[in-house]
Formats: C-alpha cells, sequence, structure tokens
C-alpha cells in the first residue's frame, strides 16, 4: 500500500505519511521521530492493535530498528511483521543460541572519529546498567541517591580513564581487578605489598612512564589524585557501597551469557541499524531476568549514543526503537535522548500499560515522577486503549484537557389537580422547562477509558483514543481522535 516495499527506498521527508488514523488524518514520518507512547490494560489491544499497525507502518517504510523484549515470543511476532512487510532478510535476532555478539567496550574504542567522548560515552553505557542493577536492589528513589549516583560515576570514570592511559585498551575483567586493588587507606599507597600486587598500582605507574600531552598529564594528575588520596580517604562504608555497587554490576556483565554476548568478538554494531537492520534483543526479561534487562538496556544505550552522532548527510534511513513493556528498559537518560530523536531520525514507540508503572521504574518519588512527566511530554503521539487504572485514566483526561461543555436539562411536573378541574374532567397544564448549562469539564472523562474495546472475536477491533500535542486532527477538530485498530 505504502511505496517503500523496496528497502533501499526510504521516506527522507517529514511529511511523507506512513499510516493513517482517520481518512483526513495521516500519520506522518515528523510524528514518528517525535516519539509514540502506548497505555493500556494488560489485553487492552496494545501490541496487537496500535502495536502492530505502527510496526507495519515502520517496516514497510524501510526503517532500521531496534526492538528490545520483555515477553517471551516478542522475536517471532517481528519475524511475522517482517515476513508481512518483505523484510525478512534485513531481521537479525540477538541471543545466545545466534552467532550475533556485540563487544561494547570494543566498539566504543574502535569506533570512527574516536575522540575526547571515548571516557564519557563508556561511563554512560555503565551508568545506564547501573540504574537497571539499583532499581533490581531497591536501591533507587532514595533521597541521597544523587550523592551515590555521582560516586560511582567518579569511580567509574577514573577506573576507565586509568586503563586506557596505562594500556590504551580496556576490558571488562580489568576494569573489575582495578577497582578491588585500589587502595583502601593511605598507609596502604606506601606499602609494598599493594604496590607489588595491585593492578591499580601497576596501571598508575604505566600511565606515568607514557610521553603525555599536557591535557594528558593533567588528566593523569586527576586519576593519580583520586586513587591515591581521595577514594583511600572515603569512610569505609561510604567506599565499600561504591565498591560493591560496581563490581555487583560489572560481575553480572562480567560472566556467563552477558559475557559470551558482550565481552568477546563483534560482528554487529548499532550502525547496523542505521543500515536497514532490524535488530531484536531476544533475552526476554520474562526469561533472562536481571541479565535479559541488563543486555537490552546495553543495547539501547549503545544505540542510542551511536544514532545521535550520525551523519544525516550520508545516511538519512529513519529508525525505530521499540520497547513492548517500556518500564523495564526505560533510564533516565531516555528524556533527554528523546529531545534529539527528530533531528536523528529516530522514531520511539514504547508500549506500557500505566503511567505508574514508568514513575515506580525510574525510582518512584518526585524525582522520579518528574522524569517520567517530562519523558512523557517528549513523547508527543500518547494512544490510550482501555485501563482500569484510575491514575492513567484520570492522567489521560486531564492531558486532554477541559473544555466548556453543555447539559442539557428537561423536566416535566403536574400540579396537584385542583378540585373544580377535576370535576370538569379537565387535567392541569404540566410544568415543564428545559435549559442548556455550561460548565468547564474534562473533554474524555476518565471513565470513558475503561469502556474502550479490548479486541478479540468476533470482531477484532481495539479502541484507542489518540492525543497529540499541538495537532487539531480534521476528523474531530481537536487534539484528541477516537480510533478503531484492526488485530
Ligand atoms: N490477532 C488477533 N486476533 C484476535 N484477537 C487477538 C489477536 N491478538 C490478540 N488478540 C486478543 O486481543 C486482546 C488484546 O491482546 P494484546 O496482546 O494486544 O493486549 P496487550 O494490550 O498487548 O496486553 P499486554 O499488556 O498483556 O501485552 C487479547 O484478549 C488477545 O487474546
Ligand atoms: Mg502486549
Amino acid at each position: 500500500m505504502w511505496p517503500f516495499r523496496n528497502r533501499r527506498r526510504f521516506p527522507t521527508k517529514l511529511g511523507t505519511p506512513l499510516c493513517a488514523f482517520s481518512k483526513h488524518d495521516k500519520f506522518t514520518l515528523g510524528d514518528a521521530t517525535e516519539g509514540i507512547l502506548v497505555q493500556g490494560a494488560s489485553g487492552a489491544g496494545k501490541s496487537s492493535g496500535s502495536g502492530k499497525m505502527l510496526a507495519h507502518s515502520y517496516l514497510s517504510a524501510g526503517f532500521g530498528g531496534l526492538v528490545l523484549c520483555a515477553k517471551m515470543g516478542e522475536y517471532k511476532l517481528f519475524e511475522s511483521y517482517c515476513r508481512a512487510a518483505g523484510r525478512l532478510k534485513d531481521l537479525r535476532r540477538f541471543a545466545p543460541s545466534q552467532p550475533l555478539r556485540f563487544n561494547f567496550l570494543d566498539y566504543e574504542l574502535n569506533r570512527k572519529g574516536l575522540g575526547a567522548g571515548l571516557t564519557d560515552n563508556i561511563v554512560h553505557l555503565f551508568c545506564e546498567v547501573m540504574q537497571i542493577a539499583e532499581r533490581q536492589s531497591g536501591q533507587g528513589g532514595r533521597e541521597d541517591e544523587g550523592y551515590w549516583r555521582r560516586a560511582n560515576r567518579q569511580l567509574i570514570r577514573n577506573a576507565v580513564d586509568l586503563l586506557i592511559m596505562a594500556k590504551g585498551r580496556i576490558s571488562v575483567p580489568d576494569l573489575y581487578r582495578l577497582v578491588i586493588s585500589a587502595p583502601t587507606s593511605l598507609e596502604q599507597v606506601g606499602s609494598d605489598s599493594w604496590q607489588q600486587s595491585s593492578l591499580c598500582c601497576k596501571c598508575l605507574d604505566e600511565a606515568d612512564s607514557r610521553p603525555k600531552t599536557p591535557q594528558q598529564q593533567h588528566d593523569f594528575e586527576i586519576v593519580t589524585d583520586f586513587f591515591c588520596l581521595e577514594w583511600p580517604a572515603l569512610s569505609e562504608k561510604t567506599r565499600s557501597v561504591v565498591q560493591s555497587t560496581f563490581t555487583s554490576m560489572i560481575d553480572v556483565i562480567h560472566r556467563g551469557v552477558l559475557a559470551e554476548l558482550f565481552c568477546g568478538q563483534t560482528n554487529i554494531t548499532p550502525e547496523a541499524i542505521e543500515e536497514g537492520t532490524i535488530l531484536v534483543v531476544d533475552l526476554p526479561v520474562k526469561e533472562f531476568a536481571e541479565v535479559g534487562q541488563f543486555a537490552q538496556v546495553l543495547w539501547k544505550s549503545a544505540f542510542q549514543r551511536s544514532i545521535e552522532r550520525r551523519n544525516l548527510a550520508k545516511n538519512g534511513r529513519p529508525v525505530f526503537l521499540w520497547a513492548d513493556e517500556a518500564q523495564y528498559f526505560i533510564t533516565a537518560y531516555d528524556m533527554q535522548f528523546q529531545t534529539t530523536c527528530r533531528a536523528a531520525r529516530v522514531a520511539t514507540v514504547y508500549l506500557t500499560q500505566n503511567v505508574s508503572n514508568v514513575y515506580a521504574a525510574l525510582g518512584g518519588g518526585d524525582q522520579g515522577k518528574a522524569q517520567a512527566d517530562s519523558l512523557f511530554g517528549n513523547l508527543n503521539t500518547k494512544i490510550f486503549h482501555a485501563n482500569s487504572c484510575p491514575v492513567t485514566n484520570e492522567w489521560a483526561a486531564t492531558l486532554i484537557g477541559r473544555s466548556r461543555q453543555f447539559l442539557t436539562n428537561a423536566s416535566s411536573n403536574h400540579q396537584p389537580e385542583n378540585g373544580s378541574n377535576n370535576f370538569w374532567g379537565l387535567q392541569s397544564a404540566p410544568n415543564t422547562s428545559a435549559g442548556v448549562s455550561e460548565h468547564i469539564d474534562f473533554e474524555v472523562q476518565p471513565r470513558q477509558f475503561t469502556t474502550l474495546r479490548r479486541g478479540g472475536p468476533p470482531r477484532c477491533e481495539v479502541d484507542g483514543i489518540v492525543f497529540q500535542g499541538g495537532r487539531r486532527f480534521r476528523q474531530t477538530g481537536k487534539t484528541w481522535l477516537p480510533v478503531t485498530f484492526r488485530q
């Protein structure tokens, strides 16, 4: 139906229609790159209704894509979408049983245009994964979280910098050994036994002996001060919390499935997605638990950083980032990333049951809520399916907004019969009144989200209410539009 069946062709103009919400209301590439949030209760028809329509239109338009998996069966689902869109040959599966591997540290070290961003990018990747680790251990969302996050970031930054200065390369086992061999007291820094056995000390010596530019010399002094003065001077408790947060995260990456997938060779990189590959990270969270979540967040973060650097003049193929059950994969960086998506031609699609899931995923509390609200604000199109979550329904109704509503009323009553009328067999005339009252109320009432159709036989139709900030749909003349999706 759409003109991009040939995989070498893809839309470049933001106004190109990809699909339609009504006869008069097209959904364009520009709309897609402003992001979509799909919400609805379990079984409301997110995946089989709006999700299926969006996936099909993106695949048919030749998009590359990264698909994060929460549930088993997501790969098979995308396989069927790709088959229907004629894109099977672009589909790749990243899973332990498959040959694809991605050494994320090598990729950062060897990527084109290597520059000052190297340490930043590696620190960013670890910090994103660490957010998930903190969430798992229930540490996220604490009031003093900012301090611990900064302390962890400082440790990772110094360890990465030191390894690169000393060895010119970086690996997960070396990072681990360096951190656990850092001195724990000022006395230890001067002791022979620490100096002879510690990888940290060896790296400091090696980095010291290498020729350096003035900038590198300056960075080296900061690293030396950190490991020889600041780190050993931390209180035992603080140091052990920071260290164990880091080692528990690195420990998971450093063994088993993740070591095999992310710490060996590399035969696929995020750039493949820009070339049109649809990469499904098939380590569903429901099966692989924390390991699956780490793998997907690693891929998501590497993809986000890579796509932000892309050169659209060379290759402007649109790509999508797909996350069903997105609450498992959302991290604080997502809202920042979302602000650059339009320029980088990235269409984000996040499907989740309700807003509370995302608040909780981002640590809850005021900060988690603020981060989630900012992300929601940056996903410009929202599709609401049936939901019984009062928080989400109220949230959706508030988002759509209030306007002047008119209530009609009518009443009619008979006066008590009076004696003479009764005598003549006449009835008194009824008192009738009718009117229209005006008041400000929700355009879509929260309860209306509870009554949307959820699909399934016999009609296989899913109702949704589509909202788009800054758009007036031609069909309704409003910022929202009721849409029926075929399953
Ligand atoms: N192709 C289809 N044809 C008819 N009915 C379907 C089809 N796919 C799913 N259904 C039914 O439609 C309903 C909605 O399913 P769907 O999986 O889309 O919900 P969902 O919102 O994605 O739920 P969850 O949050 O649990 O993933 C379910 O009752 C499901 O059994
Ligand atoms: Mg679903």
